[in-house]
C-alpha cells in the first residue's frame, strides 16, 4: 500500500515535470524555428495575432511603413498631449495624409476609449502575443516612463517582426513638416541624439522623440539584443535610451551590421535646445525638458499657434525674422529635472 502511494507520487511528479518541460519548449521553440526560416520569408509571422496584423495592414503606407506612438490616460484625454499631436498633423506641411498611417498604442482602457473617439487605429498591448504588463486603473498624472520604455521595446520588436518599418514618435512631439526627407531607408535606424548637461549631475543623451526603424533581420536581431540588455544590466537606466545604447554599445551595433544615421538635431528639435530661427529648419518639435504635462500642453499649443502664423507669413512673403518665439512659457529649463527625460 505504502509502496503504491510512493510510486504514485513519483509518477505524478514525473508527469508534472514533463508538462513543465513541454511548456518550456513550446515557449522557446518558435524563436529557433524563426531563425532558420527568416532569411527565406523575412519575418513572416504565422501566429494568431490577427488583430495587430489587420490594423497594421490597414494603416500602412504602400512601402510597409507605419507611424507608431504610445499613450496612457495621462496623455490621452480631452485637452491632452494626444490632441496636440493630432492637431499638428493637420497644421503641418505635408503631414495631413500621414495621420492615416498613425497607429496609437494605448496603455490602459481609458486611453483606448478616448483614442477610439478620435482615431481609427488604436490598439491595446494586450493583443500582442507576449502580453505586456500594462497599467491598471490608477489615475496617473505622468506617464510611467519605465513601463513605456519596456513595453515599447516589445512593440517595436513585434511590429518589425511582422515586416513593417516604423516611424516611432513620442506623443509630445509636434509634426510640423513631413520628416521623410531625413529618413534614409538604407540604414536600419535614423535618429537624432542630443546632449543635455545637467550641472553637476552629468550629461544625458536624449533623442528628439522621433526615429525611424527599418524592418529587416538586422534590426530584429539588434532589438532582441537590446531587449536582453534589460536583463543583463538591470540597474542601468541608460539601457532604456536608444541614443545611449547605440553610443555605448556601438561595437555591438556594428557587429550586428546595424547601421545608424544621425539626423541634425536642428531638424528633430525640442524645448531642450531652442533657437530663434527654429521654425526655419525644424521638422518636429518635442516638448522635452519639461516635467509637467499641463505645462507641455500649454506650451505645445502656443508652438502650434505660432507655427500656423509662421506658415501664413512665409506664404505671404513676409519677413520671418521679426517673429520672436513666444515659447516655452511654462516648460522652462530651470523647472526641469532630468530624471523625467523622455526616452
Ligand atoms: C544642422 O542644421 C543647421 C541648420 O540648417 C546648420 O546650421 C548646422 O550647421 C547643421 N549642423 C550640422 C552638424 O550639420
Ligand atoms: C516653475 O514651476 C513653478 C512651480 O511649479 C511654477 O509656479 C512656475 O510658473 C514655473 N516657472 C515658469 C517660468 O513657468
Amino acid at each position: 500500500m505504502r509502496g503504491l502511494r510512493l510510486r504514485n507520487s513519483v509518477y505524478l511528479s514525473l508527469v508534472a515535470f514533463f508538462i513543465v518541460l513541454v511548456c518550456f519548449l513550446l515557449y522557446h521553440y518558435p524563436s529557433s524555428i524563426e531563425r532558420g526560416v527568416r532569411k527565406v520569408v523575412l519575418l513572416k509571422h504565422t501566429s494568431t495575432n490577427q488583430e495587430l496584423d489587420n490594423m497594421l495592414k490597414r494603416a500602412t503606407m504602400p512601402d510597409r511603413t507605419v507611424i507608431l506612438t504610445m499613450v496612457d490616460e495621462s496623455l490621452a484625454s480631452p485637452g491632452s498631449i494626444l490632441d496636440t499631436l493630432l492637431q499638428s498633423f493637420k497644421s503641418g506641411e505635408g503631414t495631413q495624409g500621414l495621420v492615416n498611417h498613425l497607429v496609437i498604442i494605448t496603455m490602459d482602457p481609458q486611453a483606448l476609449k478616448y483614442c477610439r473617439s478620435l482615431h481609427p487605429y488604436c490598439i491595446h498591448p494586450s493583443i500582442f502575443p507576449h502580453h505586456f504588463a500594462t497599467k491598471g486603473q490608477s489615475i496617473m498624472t505622468t506617464p510611467d516612463l519605465k513601463l513605456f520604455a519596456w513595453t515599447r521595446k516589445d512593440i517595436l520588436l513585434e511590429v518589425i517582426r511582422l515586416g513593417y518599418n516604423i516611424i516611432f514618435t513620442d506623443a509630445d512631439v509636434l509634426w510640423l513638416r513631413s520628416p521623410f526627407i531625413n529618413l534614409n531607408p538604407i540604414n536600419e535606424l535614423t535618429i537624432s541624439c542630443n546632449v543635455l548637461s545637467d550641472g553637476q549631475k552629468g550629461s544625458y543623451l536624449y533623442d528628439g522623440g522621433i526615429f525611424f526603424l527599418k524592418a529587416n533581420a538586422i534590426s530584429f536581431e539588434f532589438f532582441k539584443y537590446w531587449k536582453l540588455t534589460k536583463i543583463l544590466f538591470p540597474n542601468d537606466p541608460a539601457e532604456e535610451s536608444l541614443c545611449t545604447t547605440i553610443k555605448e554599445r556601438q561595437d555591438i551595433a556594428d557587429s550586428y551590421g546595424f547601421r545608424v544615421q544621425l539626423v541634425n538635431t536642428s531638424y528633430f528639435g525640442g524645448f531642450c535646445e531652442l533657437n530663434k530661427d527654429m521654425f526655419r529648419d525644424v521638422y518636429t518639435i518635442q516638448a522635452n525638458c519639461c516635467d509637467d504635462l499641463k505645462s507641455k500642453v500649454h506650451d505645445l499649443r502656443i508652438v502650434l499657434h505660432d507655427w500656423i502664423r509662421f506658415r501664413k507669413r512665409a506664404s505671404g512673403g513676409n519677413a520671418l525674422d521679426k517673429m520672436a518665439l513666444r515659447w516655452p512659457q511654462k516648460c522652462t529649463r530651470s523647472n526641469f529635472t532630468s530624471n523625467h527625460i523622455h526616452y
